[in-house]
């Protein structure tokens, strides 16, 4: 390809899909059931409208912020993901990219990469758990990315084990071996770059989760935790809040979308919540999460750091999100488009992408900075808005 460099995330979605063999381009589209919420997120976004200023803007415009204790160059911050297969340098690439853009990193527990590697690669890292094992190995692998540096804790909360698509699932192996490998290779043959980029590494994606091995045990198979996972009974509110004191420093609460909720999340000591759907592969037919960030903003605003998560693609999305009530937004297929696209600095196309499309959305609207948004900056329609989990 002449130029690697891309002007949007649908076109690093469509440089993905070339790239990446089928069922990995697949795993990463995801989505659960009819797919009702996995479009409302993006879907919603293109609702709201502006209202353009022509002149009288300023010059320049300030897009720094602050979420989690950490200062960041932009209000986009990497979703944690678990990026098995995409790239041979998986999450690692995406910390270097996001600490090269100025942006802190959510690291999935059931990523690719060992914590130690991606917090030397973003020191702005923070670690991602699922409420999954017993106590004590939750609280073990909460003191390993402890020790390792990570400077935030994410408990995602929102999973309720939803099965299948319309359009299908692709099959994904216990762990590569040689039969694997052999089944695998017509699909990987058809995605020479791809295939290239592993070789060089002399490694092939092994689907293990290094971040939820236990003490003197192998790093376990994806599908080993994940049934461990359906095993353990969610956690009560107030296991919530034991975690957050266990683990002492900045703590957001994934996967909100009810204000009752929300104000649990306060009560339990929270430093950040991120009102998030999973991005609409879990429980299918919940709204997008920018109908119900309004809400939740004007419920706990003040008293919680509210992110949102879902259907982020471009940076006027981002912009909308905050005039709404966010702080900052979290993204996940978009950097994973631009890490399948082109790796490493793929990620930082797709993070350039957003900022300067920010920055044309607050020059456009006459905004200088980042806490002038309100809602009045945002044209949102009539029934545009859900509210879950208040009385009638
Ligand atoms: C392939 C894939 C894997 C994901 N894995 C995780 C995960 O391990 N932990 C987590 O908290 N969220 C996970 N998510 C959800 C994202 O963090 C985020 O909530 C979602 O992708 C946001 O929607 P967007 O993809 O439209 O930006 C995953 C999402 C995708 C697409």
């Amino acid at each position: 390809m002449a130029n690697p460099w891309f002007e949007s995330v649908a076109e690093a979605q469509r440089r993905a899909q070339k790239r990446l063999p089928r069922s990995v381009y697949s795993a990463l589209v995801a989505g659960s059931e009819r797919g009702v919420t996995i479009e409302d997120n993006t879907a919603a976004f293109g609702e709201l409208g502006w209202a353009p200023r022509t002149a009288g803007q300023s010059a320049t415009r300030d897009l720094g912020t602050h979420v989690m204790g950490q200062d960041i160059a932009l209000p986009v911050v990497i979703s944690p993901t678990g990026v098995q297969a995409v790239h041979p340098d998986g999450e690692v690439a995406v910390a270097r990219a996001a600490a090269a853009r100025g942006t802190a990193m959510g690291l999935s527990s059931f990523a690719s990469k060992p914590v130690e590697e991606v917090v030397a690669a973003n020191p702005q890292t923070f670690f991602q758990i699922y409420w999954s094992g017993s106590m004590d190995q939750i609280v073990q692998r909460m003191e390993r990315a402890r020790a390792a540096g990570a400077v935030g804790l994410i408990a995602t909360l929102d999973w309720s084990f939803s099965m299948g698509r319309d359009w299908g699932s692709p099959r994904i192996p216990e762990r590569i071996d040689l039969k694997e490998a052999v089944r695998f290779a017509p699909e990987a043959l058809t995605r020479p770059r791809w295939l290239r980029d592993f070789l060089r590494t002399k490694r092939i994606p092994d689907l293990t989760v290094p971040n939820m091995q236990d003490p003197g045990t192998d790093a376990p198979t994806f599908f080993g935790v994940y049934g461990e996972w359906m095993q353990t009974p969610p956690p009560t509110w107030e296991q919530v809040a034991w975690l957050r004191e266990q683990w002492g420093g900045p703590f957001m609460v994934k996967g909100v979308t009810r204000v009752d909720e929300a104000r649990r999340a306060v009560d339990a000591g929270a430093t950040a919540l991120s009102v998030s759907n999973h991005g609409g592969n879990n429980l299918d037919g919940t709204p997008a999460t920018i109908r119900v960030l309004p809400s939740i903003a004007a419920a706990v605003g003040d008293d919680i750091e509210v992110l949102l998560d879902g259907g982020v693609r471009r940076g006027g999305d981002v912009v909308k999100a905050l005039a709404l009530g966010a702080r900052a937004v979290m993204i996940g297929r978009a950097y994973l488009w631009g890490l399948g696209a082109n790796g490493q600095a793929g990620v930082e196309n797709v993070l350039d992408v957003l900022r300067s499309g920010i920055d044309s959305a607050l020059m456009g609207i006459g905004v200088s900075s980042l806490a002038e948004l309100t809602p009045e900056h945002v044209l949102v329609p009539d029934g545009f808005t859900r509210t879950l989990g208040v009385p009638a």
